[in-house]
């Protein structure tokens, strides 16, 4: 089906987006997971309220459907309706097989329509891409067909980042328009924001044109009113709309970068839940009222229920090494020696405790071996979040094995960047000062929990964001609660530890002491210490006397320090 000829032939100034709504309304009102945006845009002395709409569908089959791709059969149909250029429908055929989430997006420019195609894609084991193509259609012809410039396409590309900034070190503040430095840095600073979320990157080629800070509890635009007003007089334009939208949720607002005029935008965006709207000021108000009930549902489930915090992770005054300095080395090299190639740094779990395995495959497969005992517990194919994924060995296992979509956090930066290197989603902060990044069927604590300075506070947040929590942890139960491990581990006692996740209101289906099992894993790494002189890596010389003291104190040490493996549901 071709869209109706009156609305594409229609002279630009006749179009109007309502009925440009109506047409995409055609094809995409009937699947299942819609999302619909608006957006309000702001330039030197002007704002266009409302100039644009997108539409998202998510990925779905509809029930007793012959139709494998389902809602992106719809986007393609529409595609050819609105004669898209052939590269754009090609593109968007091909890549629907692996598609996530696809968008479509109108905008009435002077000489005609801006479409843009977004798609969100996920190859097996691989990281998700974002990219968007756009191109003009000249409304001037009969022929939908003919209008498209069909040279015009551009493709740009997206990249999302937690704040405070990429892994090679940029910050919004330094990308975005020297106008909204002050704005921007001010932005940045809400704890929510930090906590939480981060920041898109548009890219053309290496140009970054848009910097988009992401609001996921849809504060009302009033929140930001003050900023608002000094960037609009900044730009020289009138600050009225403040005002009129001050109750409207927003969602994520765009700044230009450096290179480009400067302006920014403010989208608004909700899941359709009342049909498709006929007009754009229909439009506005679902998107309004439906983004106004996630807020209120935020606050009550997540915000009002987030346990104060006690303690900071790290006082100003400690002389303590950070955890974080601590986990990052020079000396990567070092390290693969000891861990092997996998880099798991956690005990293995080996198959004869009396006999290390002959062969270095065999050792190696005992560290595996501590992860893949785990996979009764972990969903098939579900989402995992890794808190203290060390150098990814565990979460590529799970990618690989389970087909798991895993993402993780370590307060390591050359930690982070090596598992960014090898393609995982892994956020460079301290748990302690950040929420998951969503809902996950699992969440994981491998040989982690023991850095954490207010355990339970941890335990209670971990709760709000995921069905499941699986812990190994080490404890000492012959001796008082002390640091250990060149001060790094804050270590409690197993019945302290069963107590915090109790507590914390997690309920234990499964508790095990591994230390037997997991004993020779001090000799492996002595034996490969052995081989390294002694460095200047001050983590590594902690794990050779702590491999030392264990060897010599075997039975006595396997004894009082139980490595405690949990399965909690919430
Ligand atoms: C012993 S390693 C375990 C690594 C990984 N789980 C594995 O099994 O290979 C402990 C990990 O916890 C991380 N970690 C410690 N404190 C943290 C914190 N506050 N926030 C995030 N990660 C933390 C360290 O960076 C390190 O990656």
């Amino acid at each position: 089906m071709m869209l109706s000829s009156s609305t594409m032939s229609a002279s630009p100034t006749k179009l109007s987006l309502d009925s440009l709504l109506a047409q995409i309304g055609i094809f995409l009102k009937a699947c299942p997971k819609v999302t619909l945006e608006w957006s309000l845009t702001v330039r030197a002395g002007t704002m266009s309220d409302c100039d644009r709409m997108t539409c998202w569908v998510e990925k779905s089959k509809e029930a007793g459907s012959q139709e494998p791709l389902g809602s992106f059969a719809s986007v393609a149909q529409l595609l050819k309706a609105i004669a898209a250029p052939p590269s754009v429908q090609t593109i968007q055929a091909t890549q629907s097989s692996i598609s996530v989430r696809q968008g479509i997006s109108v905008a009435l420019l002077e000489h005609g329509i801006e479409w843009r195609l977004y798609l969100h894609t996920r190859e097996p084991n691989a990281t998700d891409r974002y990219q968007s193509w756009r191109w003009r259609s000249v409304a001037s012809g009969s022929d939908p067909s003919s209008n498209p410039d069909q040279t015009g396409v551009q493709a740009d590309h997206y990249g999302f980042y937690f704040l405070s900034a990429t892994p090679t070190g940029e910050t919004p503040i330094d990308l975005v328009h020297p106008l909204f430095v002050d704005a921007v840095q001010q932005l940045v600073q809400h704890e929510r924001l930090r906590s939480m979320s981060g920041f898109w990157l548009r890219h053309r080629g290496d140009q970054v044109l848009q910097v988009d800070l992401i609001y996921p509890w849809y504060p009302r635009l009033a929140e930001f009113d003050s900023t608002l007003r000094s960037l609009v007089t900044t730009l020289g334009g009138s600050a009225d709309w403040i005002t009129t939208y001050a109750d409207y949720p927003i969602r994520h607002i765009a700044f230009n970068g450096k290179d480009r005029e400067p302006g920014f935008t403010l989208y608004f965006s909700a899941p359709m839940t009342i049909g498709w709207p006929s007009t754009l000021p229909t439009l506005k108000e679902s998107v309004r009222v439906q983004s106004q009930k996630i807020q209120q549902h935020m606050e009550q489930t997540l915000f009002s229920r987030l346990p104060i915090r006690t303690t900071r992770s790290k006082q100003t005054t400690d002389t303590r090494p950070s955890v974080g300095d601590f986990y990052n080395t020079q000396r990567l090299d070092l390290w693969r020696q000891v861990l092997g190639n996998k880099m798991h740094y956690h005990f293995g779990i080996f198959e004869d405790c009396q006999q290390l395995p002959d062969k270095e495959d065999a050792i190696d497969a005992a560290f595996d071996r501590a992860i893949s005992e785990l996979y009764p517990f972990i969903p098939e194919g579900g989402r995992v979040y890794d808190i203290g994924c060390g150098w990814g060995g565990p979460l590529l296992q799970l990618q690989a094995e389970l087909g798991c979509r895993v993402e993780g956090i370590t307060i390591s930066q050359t930690q982070a960047h090596y598992c960014e290197a090898k393609g995982l989603k892994v956020r460079h902060d301290t748990v302690e000062e950040t929420l998951p990044p969503g809902y996950f069927d699992c969440m994981m604590m491998i040989e982690s929990l023991c850095h954490i300075q207010d355990k339970l506070r941890l335990l209670k947040i971990l709760r709000l964001f995921g069905k499941r929590l699986v812990i190994r942890a080490h404890c000492q139960d012959r001796h008082p609660a002390s640091r250990n491990f060149g001060g790094t581990m804050l270590m409690n006692s197993s019945s302290q530890l069963r107590y915090l996740v109790e507590q914390a209101g997690w309920r234990i289906v499964h508790w095990q002491n591994r230390r037997l099992e997991s004993m020779p894993s001090a000799l492996v790494w002595q034996r490969r210490l052995q081989s390294i002189p002694l460095s200047n890596d001050q983590h590594l010389e902690t794990l050779r006397d702590f491999c030392n003291r264990v060897v010599t104190h075997w039975d006595e040490w396997g004894e009082s320090n139980p490595l405690i493996e949990i399965v909690a549901e919430s």
